[in-house]
């Protein structure tokens, strides 16, 4: 059975930044009603509104990956792991974005999927081969033609926006060895009832994984889990690594049982989880717009630090307008000088000196609180705060 545990209001497109302020109505179709719902069979979490692939991921796809270096690092190390490992002969990515992983590899050992064009294009230029398309069975078909088989099979943060999730591993059946290692990370569901980080609820984070919901997942398909690992990116998010459960190569971690157990243990398998959750939701929202609303009070001017797509969840879910968070500021070129989807604060070009001009900064990008901090101490020095909404709202002494 499928249970509704959380309504996130009405919601616009998360990285549809407007180039200019524009007011979107639910009526013309620019709004969807953002509710997320429990499946008690599966144990999976999703939203239960789709927006077609097109619309979210094409050329005018705003998120890179190379962005931060906290991202660039983990890729870094992650490719030492698998090269020393599983030493694949060819490895493919399934959303390459803007090459931050495939970049590590050797030209001739890698092959990425992205059908944002527009990022596909930068690793293209690097002389990488880039299948600029959706991740589906046609697709693979093509592939498998040409190169028989993988063996290793990577996504990060892309698996949890396809809808179609039996066609996903289906296509991924298909065309990985028989030794082949499928390694998968997306932000942990463990991770964001334990943080009421709800603003990792968006229109492209259709499913947000748990061990739990993983594993059954996996089970139709003939795959199994051999190892986990939790890691600090987005937030808090799971690494797992994958196998046939007819390779006996791989030995079974014990990682994998402490993260089922600790699960269970929280309550992932319960509705009722989920419904505590919903009610912290609210009270996070609440305590957020009483700081917010104080320092308007007192006069003080609050710049939003990363322009994410958590955000927009936030400033839409809690109607938080520019009253209460001025500008927005961001490194990404894609998000320079244009608005925040449904709230029309500007996004203005990151400059080392912007925070001179602003008496707090929300952190949009909560998830990199500490490169941004440490980035920032300068102004932390001089008196500048920061205030998250992660665990719970506050200013950060
Ligand atoms: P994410 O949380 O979805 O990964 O997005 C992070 C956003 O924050 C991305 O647009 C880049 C931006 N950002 C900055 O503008 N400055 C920074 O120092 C960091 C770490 C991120």
């Amino acid at each position: 059975m499928i249970k509704k545990f959380l309504d996130l209001g009405l919601q616009p497109l998360a990285n549809k930044y407007q180039k200019k302020s524009t007011k979107l109505s639910a009526s013309k179709g620019q709004l969807y009603n953002l509710n997320v719902s429990f499946n008690t069979k599966s144990k999976l979490v999703s939203i239960s509104k789709r927006i077609p692939s097109e619309k979210m991921f094409n050329s005018k796809y705003p998120y890179r990956s190379s962005m931060s270096h906290t991202m660039r690092t983990s890729f870094k190390n992650l490719s030492k792991k698998i090269k020393k490992k599983f030493k694949p002969d060819l490895l493919l990515e399934i959303g390459s974005n803007d090459g931050a992983l495939i970049k590590n590899f050797k030209k001739e050992n890698v092959i990425g999927v992205e059908p944002c064009k527009n990022l596909a294009k930068i690793t293209k230029k690097d002389g990488f081969l880039i299948y600029a398309q959706y991740w589906n069975f046609d697709l693979v078909k093509k592939i498998k033609k040409r190169f028989n088989s993988v063996d290793v099979i990577y996504s990060a943060n892309t698996i949890t926006h396809i809808n179609d999730l039996n066609n996903v591993f289906k296509s991924i059946n298909y065309l990985l060895s028989n030794e082949g290692i499928l390694i998968i990370e997306d932000p942990s569901l463990l991770e964001c009832l334990k943080k009421n980080s709800y603003d990792q609820f968006y229109n492209e984070h259709i499913y947000l994984f748990s061990a739990l919901a993983v594993k059954n997942l996996l089970n139709k398909f003939g795959f199994e889990i051999f190892d986990i690992e939790n890691l600090s990116t987005h937030g808090g998010s799971l690494r797992y690594y994958i196998k046939r459960k007819t390779n006996k190569k791989q030995k079974i971690s014990s990682r994998l049982n402490i993260q089922i157990k600790n699960e269970i243990k929280f309550g992932l398998h319960k509705f009722e989880a989920y419904k505590k959750f919903s009610v912290n939701v609210l009270k996070s929202k609440i305590k957020l717009l009483q700081i917010l609303n104080k320092i308007k009070k007192d006069k003080k001017k609050i710049l939003g630090y990363g322009a994410t797509a958590k955000a927009v969840t936030v400033l839409n879910y809690c109607n938080i307008n520019k009253d209460l968070i001025y500008n927005f500021t961001d490194t990404t070129p894609e998000k320079i000088n244009k608005y925040m989807p449904g709230k029309n604060i500007k996004i203005l070009r990151y400059n080392k000196n912007i925070l001179k001009n602003y008496d707090y900064v929300f952190l949009g990008a909560w998830n990199f609180k500490k490169e941004i901090i440490k980035k920032e101490k300068k102004f932390v020095k001089k008196g500048l705060r920061f205030i998250t909404h992660i665990p719970f709202p506050r200013i950060l002494s």
